[in-house]
């Protein structure tokens, strides 16, 4: 399989950067998280509360498998969550291409300020929560990525900019 795939922490981007990749390559663009919420008709908050954590982790694996089947190459964002199941890895390696976004505790804490969407943040202090997760995390994002991006220590511009040539490094040794 050939399509692009970001994963990483939650507030790192992916769905920014996953949005202006496939403009930018004029590929497709899916956020398995909104179409999870789309077809469900409900918000990720929403089947949390209902179903509970294990049912949407389920919902994930289901999403992400569909694109196993999927000829056209598509850029592909995934909940931070998602790459942690032991059962979505090796869906995730046939995939494609893995790009981990990552960025500090500190950014990461100012960018999910306030922010009320992610089930898994609510009520914990903010910063150790992250700190915590991202401790748990990060060894295995690493571990799955062909490439890693540093988020929020360049501007936008130069992060896509690093992301393409990487792309394309990529794919051009993939074709030799
Ligand atoms: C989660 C991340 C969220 C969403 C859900 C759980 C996680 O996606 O899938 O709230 O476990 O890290 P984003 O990474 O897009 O915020």
């Amino acid at each position: 399989m050939n399509h692009i795939v970001l994963i990483g922490f939650m507030g790192t981007g992916k769905t920014r950067v996953g949005k202006r990749l496939s403009e930018e390559l004029n590929l497709p663009y899916v956020d398995i998280d909104k179409k999870i919420a789309t077809d469900m008709k409900m918000s990720v908050n929403e089947i949390f509360d209902k179903f509970g954590e294990p049912f949407f982790r389920a919902l994930e694996t289901t999403a992400l498998k569909q694109f196993i089947d999927t000829k056209e190459r598509t850029v592909i964002s995934v909940g931070g969550g998602l790459p942690i199941q032991p059962q979505n890895q090796p869906h995730l390696k046939q995939l494609g291409i893995i790009i981990h976004l990552t960025a500090s505790v500190e950014i990461l804490k100012k960018r999910l300020e306030g922010d009320d969407t992610r089930p898994l943040l609510a009520g914990h202090d903010l910063g150790e929560r992250i700190a915590s997760l991202m401790k748990q995390r990060e060894p295995v994002y690493e571990s799955l990525a062909d490439i890693t991006v540093q988020s929020g220590e360049q501007t936008f511009y130069q992060l896509m900019n690093e992301l393409e040539e990487k792309i394309k490094e990529l794919d051009d040794r993939k074709q030799k």
